[in-house]
């Protein structure tokens, strides 16, 4: 079997998608030509993590073109940017979702007024490929600069999904452990399960078996226990949206994670590629922080749904670690230490 894991990819004229609501328990494969399916999938979460669901935007767009060959010119550009529009009000927190339409319309708008849909259609296509290709390469980047920050030996903890999975192939995070591991560093993961959807437990243990790699499955309360223990000599997570000034949203619990390493003295780190840095974001407060349903938090305690008909419940799906508590940003363009706002401008004017 290898190792390699594709979430999402192109095959025979149709979006191909590995099922991440059914892991582990089940590998299923989806396709589809239908931009409303990849929307779907998108709010449903067959495919997530942020430059993963940038690549599907991408593709959704090239199939809405690809619906839209055979009309004019102005019912194409019309048809489009309501696509556009429809995936964009998807998922609110990750950046690469905004990243990778904005690519792709700007490639339409920029043809000449006299370029033929079925053209341009051939190009979006071409583009979503190059979108992800492009992330494939950035995260092998991000793993070989990252796993030279980490311990020759040692637990690392992460948290959440940031591997294969989460991006066009590799990951950011899960990238760097196993870059570290690749690399002959004797590192040993441990992965927070992740309330409420699990994606630690369910989708990243799921990538650490497959690649064989040593890993022990924690509970998210438990990550200050083994601080505490000495267990763990650094932490590595993925960021959905990472303002100016350095300030990073990823999965809710991240925060937590990065106050727990700054009170035991020990590191903490984003990895991610440029894509998901918001250049028009000041800081965190600016980041919209995406509410998701109260299912998710009710559907592990058995027999509640109707004892807790009213109780309120929340369920907000990231949170924002400032900028102070983060050691570095592990980018595709380098490594980025704080002050953020000079590191990681700098990167973007490269
Ligand atoms: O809600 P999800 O599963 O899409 O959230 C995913 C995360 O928070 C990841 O850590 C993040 O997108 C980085 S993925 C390389």
């Amino acid at each position: 079997m290898s190792s390699e894991v594709f979430p999402v990819r192109w095959e025979d004229g149709t979006v191909v998608m590995i099922d991440q609501t059914v892991l582990p328990a089940e590998y299923r494969e989806l396709s589809t030509k239908s931009v409303e399916e990849v929307v779907g999938w998108i709010e449903t979460m067959v495919v997530r993590g942020a430059p993963a669901i940038g690549v599907a935007a991408a593709y959704g767009i090239a199939l809405a073109a690809i619906e839209l060959r055979d009309k004019s010119r102005d019912e194409f550009d019309t048809g489009l940017a309501k696509a556009r529009d429809r995936l964009a009000r998807t998922r609110p927190t990750a950046v690469n979702l905004f990243w990778a339409l904005e690519r792709m319309i700007h490639l339409a708008e920029s043809q000449v007024p006299d370029k033929s849909p079925s053209a341009i259609a051939d190009l979006l296509l071409e583009e979503a490929k190059d979108i992800q290709n492009e992330d494939y390469e950035m995260c092998r980047t991000i793993g070989k600069l990252g796993a030279e920050l980490l311990p020759d030996s040692g637990g690392v903890l992460t948290h959440c999904n940031a591997g294969a999975l989460a991006t066009a192939g590799y990951g950011t995070a899960v990238g760097v452990l196993r870059a570290a591991w690749e690399m002959g560093k004797n590192i040993h993961v441990y992965s927070d399960e992740t309330r409420p959807r699990l994606q630690g437990a369910k989708l990243t243990c799921w990538e650490l078996n497959r690649l064989g790699m040593p890993f022990t499955l924690i509970t998210d309360n438990m990550a200050g226990h083994f601080m505490q223990q000495g267990k763990i000599s650094a932490a590595v997570t993925g960021a959905d949206r990472i303002a100016v000034n350095g300030d990073s949203a990823n999965k809710i619990g991240t925060y937590t994670v990065a106050v727990l390493c700054r009170e035991h003295n020990i590191p903490f780190y984003i990895a991610a590629p440029l894509s998901t840095m918001d250049f028009n974001c000041p800081d965190g407060s600016h980041i919209p922080i995406e509410e998701r349903g109260r299912d998710e938090v009710l559907d592990v305690i058995p027999g509640c749904a109707e004892v807790y008909a009213e109780i309120h419940v929340a369920n907000p799906a990231f949170d924002v670690t400032p900028a102070r508590l983060i050691n570095a940003i592990i980018t595709d363009k380098g490594v980025a230490y704080p002050p953020f706002e000079e590191s990681l401008v700098k990167f973007r004017e490269e």
